[in-house]
């Protein structure tokens, strides 16, 4: 069973050879009075998690923005080894919040960075989606516990908010979001939030009060470029 789950951690850890793991040995951790049986397993369910997460567009989505490689950076440094397995796992942190027109790459960047996380081996019980699949799983309706599903995303160490200002504001898309980031915000949970909104049209779009936590709790990046789905048509 381990081979085979180590044959996994090394496939992974193959398609992206520039990311160095935190474990880049794990049978020297036994000579070290630790436990390797626990840090190859945990480690490939924490690239098994973050694999499902990950759309089949962006399956080899990769970060390329230094400021967002120096935020997964700083993850990992606060990030506390597990006594036995030495994996280690994912703390309090800043967030960052990602900016650009559609097309330039945010949620693949996003998506390259939770995948760095995982090659690294940081365990963060990620969640990854869009903020309108997130209001769309939360619509009251039979049979649905929409709080349960907030909590879901409010809980996660790491989480990541696809498209925040997408969505047509309403009272309840205000309250969602003002809950939603508030929560993280009081937590300082690491979260990606992605926007296409434009800097002067924050506070209208988000509300005041969510544009204010994001601006305290998250490094803005802004990512600039071509939509690269129209390539050199834009
Ligand atoms: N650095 C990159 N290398 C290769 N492909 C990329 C890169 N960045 C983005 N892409 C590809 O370009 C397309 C657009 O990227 P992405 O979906 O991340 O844009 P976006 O900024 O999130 O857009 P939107 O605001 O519309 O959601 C996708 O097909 C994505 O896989
Ligand atoms: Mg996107």
């Amino acid at each position: 069973m381990t081979e085979k789950t180590k044959d996994l951690i090394s496939r992974a850890r193959a398609a992206f050879p520039h990311i160095t793991p935190a474990i880049p040995d794990f049978d020297a951790i036994d000579g070290q009075g630790g436990d390797s049986f626990t840090a190859i397993r945990d480690t490939a369910a924490i690239i098994e998690t973050t694999n499902s997460l990950i759309p089949p567009l962006y399956r080899r989505a990769d970060v390329t923005d230094e400021r967002l490689l120096a935020w997964v950076d700083a993850l990992v440094k606060g990030s506390k080894p597990n006594k036995f397995s030495r994996v280690p796992y994912l703390g309090r942190g800043p967030s960052v919040f990602l900016k650009g027109q559609t097309g330039v790459g945010k949620t693949y960047q996003a998506f390259g960075a939770l995948r760095r996380l995982s090659i690294i081996g940081v365990g963060c019980a990620p969640v990854a989606a869009s903020i309108t699949d997130i209001y769309a799983k939360m619509r009251p309706r039979p049979g649905v516990d929409s709080e349960a599903v907030f909590e879901r995303y409010a809980n996660a160490p790491l989480a990541f908010i696809d498209d925040l200002g997408a969505a047509k504001t309403s009272e309840w898309v205000e309250e969602v979001n003002y809950r939603l980031i508030n929560f993280r915000y009081e937590h300082q949970l690491p979260t990606i939030v992605t926007t296409n909104v434009l800097p002067d049209d924050l506070g209208r779009k988000l509300g005041d009060r969510v544009a204010s936590r994001i601006t305290e709790m998250a490094e803005p990046i802004a990512l600039k470029g071509i939509d690269r789905r129209l390539g050199g048509a834009a």
